[in-house]
């Protein structure tokens, strides 16, 4: 007889990812993919880690392989790139994970109980509300604005209303799906909310090294006065997702509190791992690696916003991201790009339906396409397809 299986809530909650199905069609060559969050496969710095793994095995050899604490080295050149970026920080503030997702999942965990609320954007990452919603948490959403980012008086009102919020989390920088930054005067709010309302707040922050155009605002923790802003950063972007890696940023009392929850879950990130991202880092790899993916990056933009202003021009808009990998398109409301999407992968392009970051539902005339990880004749050639499509719609 087949097992019945009685399953927990935690999992029943959990939204399952459209984003991985659609993955799954992004592997046929004939199909353009603009529906991935992937950076680009043919810049990944392959041959520079492949001999930063070697050169950390034969220097350390079995200590590499072992189990072990957290490689100081890695935290200290954090601690320093935190500082440096407006964030004073010492090694013992830097947690070290498995990346953004792991960062958002251990906060949520530390400070949410099942039926608690916690505070995110009505249009986010899936991976926000499988974090929030996905461990129990009850959501209270907060709208954004696509040229600024999100609405700071409504985040002000979800955190004054009862029952107080136990976390929020932003995307402050080339937010996903949208593309949009929010604002230096939005981040000092932000921050100065979380801090009288005391709510603990979570700075999702993958991607805003990945900036092409002007420079490069402090993150939300700069104005960080009593600690409530926890700052979220990852390797998975900047250098590659399969390093799986990421960092915290915290007191050092709340970092003992993470590091006893994360040890119940997988005890630690790998140390070989860790080593051979010091060692990229330590030979200076990681700036010149970013200095060609957002030269890359930017022409991949451009191609697609000029490739969007001949194709949908007439009847769409769409931000313009200075940096990132998103730009979000919106279509005439009575077009359902969920309805399209079959059509779409008919005609060998995809994308991603905008509702499916949308936690309540609607903005189902939207998209969101990336740019990062299609060449610019794909760029140009999936848009011409895509238009196609969308004309059947109109
Ligand atoms: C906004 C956002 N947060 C978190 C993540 C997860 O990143 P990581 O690979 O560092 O876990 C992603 C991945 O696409 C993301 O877009």
């Amino acid at each position: 007889m087949a097992a019945v299986y009685q399953y927990s809530q935690e999992s029943a909650h959990v939204k399952r990812s459209v984003l991985r199905e659609l993955l799954r069609h992004a592997v046929d060559p004939n199909i353009i993919s603009l529906a991935t969050g992937l950076p680009s496969s043919e810049l990944l710095p392959t041959r520079q880690f492949d001999e930063c793994v070697r050169t950390v095995i034969a220097r350390d050899g079995a200590s590499a392989m072992q189990y072990s604490p957290q490689i100081m080295p890695l935290r200290e050149w954090l601690a320093d790139y935190m500082t440096r970026r407006g964030v004073p920080s010492e090694a013992e503030n830097i947690y070290i994970t498995n990346g953004c997702q792991h960062n958002m999942s251990l906060l949520s965990r530390l400070f949410v109980n099942l039926g608690d609320t916690a505070v995110i954007e009505e249009i986010t990452y899936v991976g926000v509300m499988q974090a929030t919603g996905g461990h129990g948490a009850a959501l209270r959403l907060v709208p954004s604005n696509l040229s600024t980012g999100v609405d700071i008086d409504a985040l002000e009102a979800a955190f004054a209303q009862e029952p107080r919020p136990k976390l929020a989390i932003l995307i402050p920088d080339f937010h996903n799906p949208l593309g949009v930054s929010i604002t230096p005067e939005k981040r000092q709010r932000a921050a100065q909310l979380a801090n009288q309302y005391q709510v603990p707040l979570v700075e999702d922050d993958p991607y805003s090294p990945l900036r092409f155009i002007g420079e490069m605002p402090a993150p939300i923790k700069h104005y960080d006065t009593d600690g409530y802003v926890f700052y979220s950063g990852s390797f998975s972007k900047i250098l590659a997702p399969g390093v799986r890696c990421g960092w915290i940023v915290a007191p050092v009392d709340v970092v003992r509190y993470i590091e006893r929850l994360r040890e119940a879950d997988d005890l630690e990130t790998s140390t070989l791992i860790q080593r051979s991202i010091y060692e990229f880092l330590r030979r200076g790899w990681l700036e010149e690696h970013l200095a060609q993916l957002n030269e890359a990056n930017k022409i991949r933009r451009d191609t697609l916003l000029a490739a969007l202003d001949t194709h949908l021009g007439s009847y769409a808009t769409w931000t313009e991201p200075e940096g990132g990998i998103f730009v979000w398109v919106t279509l005439p409301e009575h077009i359902n790009t969920w309805d399209m999407v079959k059509d779409a992968i008919d005609h060998q392009v995809i994308y991603v339906p905008g509702g499916e970051f949308s936690v309540n539902g609607g903005y189902k005339n939207t998209m969101r396409l990336n740019f990062s990880n299609v060449s610019v004749a794909n760029l140009s050639e999936g848009i011409r397809r895509l238009g196609g499509v969308i004309q059947k719609y109109l």
